[in-house]
């Protein structure tokens, strides 16, 4: 939910269009379209991983099945606003986008420079936000958004400490529209690790529901997600 745009405003990004739609030979980005290629998308991932291990937290991007199960709490009708959080390479991107109708908005928060101008560079659709999910709320006021429909995470939670864990939810459930999901991925390995558990009870403390998915076994490492609703500090 995006509030109108004044004239002379300038916002991140565009994205004018949806899959299905035809840029026409106008050069106009088509939203899904990825003009990367998957060796690039690898490529800039690992050499990200490699130098920013303490931020990047996996060595490859997210399967296509599991962006498929983590894209399923984007509204498929209406004008929703969605926000990724960690897009990465944009792993998850591809299926946001796929399901998000044509008037929706598909916003991407990303800390590392190199995946934001990877992201940039092969899906010019997608509105980018150079950021930390710390701050949210704050990134969203400033591009117009008060509250979204959909929060997709690939975030690392495992990396953060449990104060900074608990701050992200915060802010995550501080933007959720009434009825909206918040889903985020739990690798299936690492469910009974102690972190793990302490990451599922602060999910907890955080929404009235927390359901587990079903674990996606084509995804390295296989993993569940977690679809969470009903901020419980509302
Ligand atoms: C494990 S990768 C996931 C990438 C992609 N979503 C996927 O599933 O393949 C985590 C991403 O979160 C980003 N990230 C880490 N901490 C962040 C923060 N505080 N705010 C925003 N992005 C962050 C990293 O830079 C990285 O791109």
């Amino acid at each position: 939910m995006s509030a109108p745009q004044q004239p002379g405003e300038q916002r991140t990004e565009t994205h004018p269009s949806h899959p299905g739609d035809s840029a026409g030979g106008t050069g106009v980005p088509v939203r899904g379209d990825n003009s990367g290629s998957v060796v690039d998308e690898y490529r800039t991932f690992v050499v990200r991983a490699l130098r920013e291990p303490a931020t990047i937290g996996a060595v490859i991007p997210s399967s296509p099945v599991l962006a498929r199960e983590m894209a399923r709490v984007v509204p498929t009708s209406g004008q929703p606003v969605v926000v990724e959080l960690g897009p990465g390479t944009g792993a998850l991107s591809g299926a946001v986008a796929e399901r998000l109708p044509a008037a929706g908005r598909h916003i991407a928060v990303e800390l590392d420079t190199g995946m934001v101008e990877h992201l940039r560079s092969s899906m010019p659709w997608l509105e980018v936000i150079q950021g930390d999910a710390m701050q949210l709320g704050k990134l969203l006021r400033e591009a117009g958004v008060d509250s979204v429909d959909a929060v997709v995470s690939g975030l690392p939670w495992s990396l953060f400490s449990g104060e900074s864990q608990t701050r992200i939810l915060d802010e995550v459930g501080g933007v959720l529209a009434p009825g909206a999901a918040f889903t985020t991925i739990a690798y299936a390995h690492a469910l009974g690790l102690s972190g793990a558990r302490l990451f599922r009870r602060r999910l907890g403390r955080a929404f009235d529901e927390v359901v587990t998915t079903r674990t996606v076994w084509r995804n390295v490492p296989p993993a569940r997600t977690y679809v969470c609703r009903r901020p419980s500090r509302r």
